[in-house]
């Protein structure tokens, strides 16, 4: 549970917390709402929803085909958020890609760069806790061409095995695929060395950064990653839209995937050639809404500070944990030293649902099920659990309606 080592100042979660409507609201009978889904999905400040309202209510128009006001106004507003993103990760705009989120950007990496690369007998790194977003696309394409999945187990604590992880990058292996901060353990791997030690194998990376951009500052090139991939709902942006990062050589090399609108250069019926990246990766009318919500959800978060919303999560996280231990029947899954505000946990002899229902009744929102995380579940012997994971607008009442909540759902199921 490390806190950064940044002298910042406390963010005022009070204030923080006014900008978020939905969080005003009393759920089940007039109770207070403690939203603790945040893995799953964050909410959006009023920065965010004015940004979007306006842009349909005076811009709307679509992207890079008109040179109507409407139309210039929608283009300008989509690439100034392709900047905006591209400069909060560190990277450059060219190499930017939009997708609609963290899944179709892996997706777009294993169809469009790998599979046309593979071969029978070659390799795919994986970690036993990476989401099945992170282990599906690879899985598909090592079906057709013979390649094969190889997996780094993950150790008691949720941290993963590293040596074993490193002496798992062999000659065959094509891609080493895995998590920055898992959606299920919190466990936040160490990507930098990570990189380093696959660079050294001369092996590529790609790093599903879907949990952690919203809690830890990225630069992509300084990271030196080859891919890097993040949605943008869970930076309190808009559903539906999500960013590759890539090296720029390596788009440059990728044919399209996804044929459509805007993507080409020329189009006959005798041939078609492509438009350079990003826009080759982008066929169709894009989610010209969601790239202006994601641009403003990072100025928003920006404004607030990302060191100073890791302290204030790393200290939600500390207040949990010693309000929580000593329920009996507890068992939290990762408890690995270098942990983001997830805990995922069960009771002893109660099922997942029931302990999520009873907290539901209490005001308390927490997801329960496998997280896209079966593997990982099946390591650790379950099926399922129940999580509670914790943004920059929670604060310590929803600590302590929390703790209560399952306090009392421990001795109603025990
Ligand atoms: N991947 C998201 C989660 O962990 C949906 O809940």
């Amino acid at each position: 549970m490390n806190a950064p080592d940044t002298l910042t100042a406390p963010i005022d979660v009070a204030a923080v917390r006014t900008q978020f409507p939905v969080l005003a609201q009393r759920v089940h009978e007039d109770k207070r709402l403690a939203y603790l889904d945040n893995a799953a999905t964050t909410q959006k400040p009023e920065a965010v929803l004015k940004v979007i309202d306006g842009y349909y209510r005076f811009d709307n128009s679509n992207v890079h085909r008109g040179v109507h006001a409407l139309a210039a106004r929608a283009t300008q507003a989509y690439e100034d958020a392709r900047a905006t993103i591209a400069r909060f990760c560190g990277h450059t705009p060219e190499a930017t890609v939009f997708t609609r989120g963290t899944t179709e950007a892996i997706n777009l990496v294993a169809y469009s760069y790998l599979l046309p690369k593979l071969e029978a007998g070659d390799e795919i790194l994986l970690t036993e806790m990476e989401h099945h977003a992170n282990i599906v696309p690879w899985q598909l394409v090592a079906e057709r061409t013979g390649a094969k999945i190889v997996v780094a187990p993950v150790r008691d604590d949720g941290s993963l095995d590293i040596d074993t992880w490193r002496e798992r990058l062999g000659p065959r292996t094509r891609m080493a695929a895995f998590v920055h901060v898992s959606n299920t353990l919190g466990t936040v791997n160490p990507i930098a060395e990570m990189v380093e030690m696959a660079r050294a194998a001369g092996v590529l990376t790609l790093i599903d950064g879907a949990q952690a951009v919203a809690h830890i500052p990225l630069n992509f090139h300084d990271l030196g990653a080859d891919f890097y991939s993040f949605s943008s709902h869970k930076l309190y942006g808009p559903t539906g839209f999500g960013v590759l990062l890539a090296k720029p050589e390596h788009l440059d090399a990728m044919p399209p995937w996804q044929g459509g609108g805007d993507m080409i250069d020329t189009v006959s019926f005798e041939g078609t050639t492509f438009a350079e990246p990003p826009a080759r990766f982008e066929a169709g009318t894009p989610h010209i809404a969601g790239a202006i919500g994601c641009a403003a959800a990072i100025d928003w978060v920006s404004g607030v500070g990302l060191d100073a919303a890791r302290a204030h999560e790393t200290h939600l996280l500390e207040q949990t944990m010693s309000a929580i231990a000593d329920i009996p029947g507890l068992r939290v899954l990762g408890t690995a030293p270098d942990k983001a505000a997830i805990i995922a946990f069960n009771l002893d002899g109660a099922h997942a649902s029931d302990i999520s229902s009873l907290l539901d009744m209490q005001g308390v929102a927490v997801r329960v099920g496998h997280h896209c995380t079966m593997p990982l579940h099946s390591r650790f012997g379950l099926t399922g659990s129940a999580r509670a994971s914790f943004a920059i607008y929670n604060d310590d009442e929803d600590v302590a309606q929390f703790a209560a909540a399952l306090r009392k759902a421990a001795k109603m199921l025990g």
